[in-house]
């Protein structure tokens, strides 16, 4: 008898074997409907699906063109084919480069064009230059694990990786309905045990020591320059949001993409001499935000394809729906609380893009602060006063707020009462702040630092755009045609100052004359300097009059994962009034940048595509089209010049941590524990 591959191979002879394989796979049962409408699967079953769908040369040629022609506003591109030191080594991507080879490469199937596509980009190490289509990530399937991993250190200073000592308190409240499936999967006495694991330390990750698991990952997470901050993305952290405090799983944990199915550790439980192997599948969960689906048509329908808001419209259209940037695609994505639609249209944002939205995983109770919050609290930014009645506390989870006035007056209302209650020094807790209004920025290093040369009337960076052809000619249209009389695109010259603070008029081409550059060898061209945009029209109008903290008194926390308008932030605090910075939790040896991402001001497609169709520029051939595809493209649209070298971009230069504060079991994702010890060791 013949076997069938040997049947198959004689068809092949045959020239036949493709017209069996179509017979076979129209009769295969669709991978995408044994998912559909399912809350928790097995990582293997999405890829599945995921792997079904075939390359459309026409969505892919069209995500390749919009991609490559909004890059020309990304001010970036040449300084990340090879970035200056001490990046050199963390940002090398020749992108055009790359997305010429993607175009001419054949993939198996959408979602391996989806994975080097979205890693080329994230090889940028830049959060706010990131491509997401929403058909593969976090609004559909997220990979957990119920083990977070932490870096600990012992009485004798050695570091090693540990699931997280509230691994299980984290777990068991956030995935009720799945908890079982891994208790059950655990070998032996540990069966049904999985609490026992909790703070057991971890002495290896799929047989190899837990380093490799951890730089593999941070070649592939993006966001920031540094290796240290991708290191420490693995890790579990906190962040307070405008709903409380949160947990963040970190990138073990949690995946964006059904990458792993399942993880083979080596532990040493918590008072335990014995070495134990385990191996934990990972878990899908259908994002509460999907569009739910039955097959692969209408996964395709529901999730894959644009969608209000994900191209610009002409904004003196009448026949336009005219969509509040608050509910753009790209909003989702932003990593801030949501912002009213006034808000978001009157006060421009730096902040980084994430595949993950926030975060809404709670913080254990135990672990959340007990102090009571001191008057200023709001949302996102809580205030509160240490047990040592000198210690005053700002925990800033993000630079935006729902209402921005509001927002900024109760930050300065915080920072007054803690002074009341006697508070001489001030730690600003910033952990996984990605950014937020420009303003608030330059507002709260104003208040603190008081008057003087550095925080009037520029409390920021200045700036600088991109200045191709295609933003060129939006400027003139502007300037010559009077195409924006309500003041509603970027290019406008009455939006912006000029290096020496005054604002340009309404025929004054910004734009013109180009100032030339070579970058890396490519000629490249950016606008004049911008000055300063904030005072006084985006400023509350009470601003006190001297400082409210010695900044020296001032130390600023967080976990490397502060980026955009936290930058912004941190950096004119610590290069500018001698702020201290920490970071907690590193990896010994590596040196740990206290922000990362700076930009400038950060927008997307959606936004460019606006300046373009209200100026009448659609049909230019430098013009990206219309997106077909559920996606979204992040670009730094002004870069911040330098504080050490003012005439090279802050976005490269140095931002050394004073401290690597080591994290124990009792101060791990505990923040009363982490300000305490900071006031102890930084603030004599
Ligand atoms: C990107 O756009 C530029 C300018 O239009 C063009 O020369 C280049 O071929 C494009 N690259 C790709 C990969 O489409
Ligand atoms: C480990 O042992 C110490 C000392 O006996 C005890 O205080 C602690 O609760 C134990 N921890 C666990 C997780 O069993
Ligand atoms: C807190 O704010 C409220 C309302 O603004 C005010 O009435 C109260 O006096 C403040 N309390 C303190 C302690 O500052
Ligand atoms: C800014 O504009 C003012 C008024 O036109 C001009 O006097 C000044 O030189 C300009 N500054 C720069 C740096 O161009
Ligand atoms: C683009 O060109 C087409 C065909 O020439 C024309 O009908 C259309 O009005 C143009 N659109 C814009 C926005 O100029």
């Amino acid at each position: 008898m013949i076997s069938s591959s040997k049947f198959l191979a004689l068809l092949a002879s045959l020239g036949l074997v493709s017209a069996v394989n179509d017979a076979i796979s129209s009769r295969a049962p669709d991978p995408c409907a044994a998912i559909g409408g399912k809350k928790w699967v097995a990582p293997r079953d999405v890829r599945a699906c995921y792997s079904s769908i075939k390359v459309d040369q026409t969505l892919k040629t069209n995500m390749i063109d919009v991609v490559n022609k909004t890059l020309a506003f990304h001010t970036s591109v040449n300084y990340q084919i090879k970035a200056p030191q001490p990046f050199t080594s963390d940002v090398h991507e020749d992108l055009l480069g790359d997305l010429a080879r993607i175009k001419s490469q054949r993939y198996r199937s959408d979602y391996d064009l989806h994975i080097d596509l979205s890693r080329t980009l994230k090889r940028l190490n830049d959060g706010h230059c990131v491509w997401i289509n929403r058909c593969f990530v976090s609004s559909l399937f997220v990979n957990y694990l119920p083990i977070p991993l932490t870096l600990l250190t012992d009485a004798k200073g050695n570091q090693d990786v540990h699931i997280a000592p509230e691994a299980f308190t984290v777990a068991s409240a956030e995935f009720p309905d799945q908890i079982q499936v891994w208790q059950d999967s655990l070998p032996g006495s540990l069966k049904g045990n999985l609490q026992s694991l909790s703070g057991a330390k971890v002495l290896t990750i799929n047989g190899l020591p837990p380093t490799f698991a951890i730089d593999d990952n941070a070649k592939i997470t993006g966001s920031f320059q540094s290796l240290a901050t991708r290191q420490n993305s693995f890790f579990s952290s906190y962040q307070i949001g405008a709903a409380g405090w949160t947990y963040i799983m970190g990138n073990f944990a949690q995946q964006a993409l059904p990458l792993s199915d399942d993880v083979a550790l080596i532990i040493q439980r918590v008072n335990n001499t014995a070495i134990e192997k385990i191996t934990l599948p990972y878990r899908s969960r259908l994002g509460s935000t999907a569009r739910a689906f039955t097959d692969t048509n209408s996964y395709l329908a529901n999730n894959c394809r644009a969608v209000d808001g994900t191209n610009g419209v002409d904004a003196y259209a009448s026949s336009t729906p005219q969509i509040d940037p608050s509910s753009k695609p790209v909003a989702k994505f932003q990593q801030q609380p949501p912002i009213s639609a006034e808000s978001s249209r009157k006060h421009l944002v730096n902040v980084i893009l994430d595949t993950s939205p926030l975060s809404d995983v709670v913080l254990p109770p135990a672990l959340v602060p007990g102090l009571s919050p001191v008057n200023g609290s709001r949302n996102a930014a809580q205030f509160y006063m240490l047990k040592d009645k000198k210690t005053g506390v700002l925990a800033l989870g993000s630079f935006s707020d729902t209402d921005f006035l509001p927002f900024l007056d109760s930050l300065l209302q915080g920072l007054v009462s803690l002074k009341s209650q006697g508070a001489t020094r001030l730690v600003v807790d910033v952990t996984n702040n990605g950014g937020g209004f420009i303003c608030a920025a330059h507002w709260l290093h104003r208040i603190i630092a008081g008057p003087k040369s550095t925080t009037v009337p520029q409390a920021g960076l200045d700036t600088t755009a991109r200045d191709g052809p295609l933003a060129q000619l939006i400027a003139k249209q502007i300037v010559g045609t009077n195409a924006d009389p309500d003041l509603l695109l970027l290019y406008n010259p009455l939006q912006w100052n000029n290096a020496t603070n005054v604002p340009f008029a309404a025929n004054e081409d910004w734009l013109q004359l180009p100032v030339a550059k070579i970058i890396n060898g490519r000629h490249d061209a950016f606008s004049q300097r911008l000055g300063q945009e904030c005072q006084p029209g985006s400023f509350p109008t009470n601003a006190p009059g001297v400082a409210l903290f010695d900044p020296k008194e001032v130390v600023i926390v967080n976990n490397g994962r502060c980026a955009s308008s936290c930058s912004l932030f941190s950096i004119t605090m610590a290069k500018l009034e001698g702020a201290k910075t920490v970071v907690v939790g590193g990896k010994q040896g590596v040196k740990q940048q206290y922000c990362g991402t700076v930009g400038g001001q950060s927008t997307d497609f959606s936004t460019m595509d606006t300046e373009i169709k209200t100026t009448h520029l659609k049909n230019n051939t430098l013009a990206p089209p219309d997106l077909l595809v559920n996606g979204v493209q992040g670009i730094t649209w002004r870069l911040g010049f330098g504080i050490v070298n003012p005439q090279e971009p802050e976005e490269w230069q140095d931002h050394p941590a004073d401290l690597n504060l080591p994290l124990t079991a009792a101060s791990v994702n505990n923040p009363v524990a982490i300000w305490e010890d900071v006031a102890r060791r930084l603030l004599a």
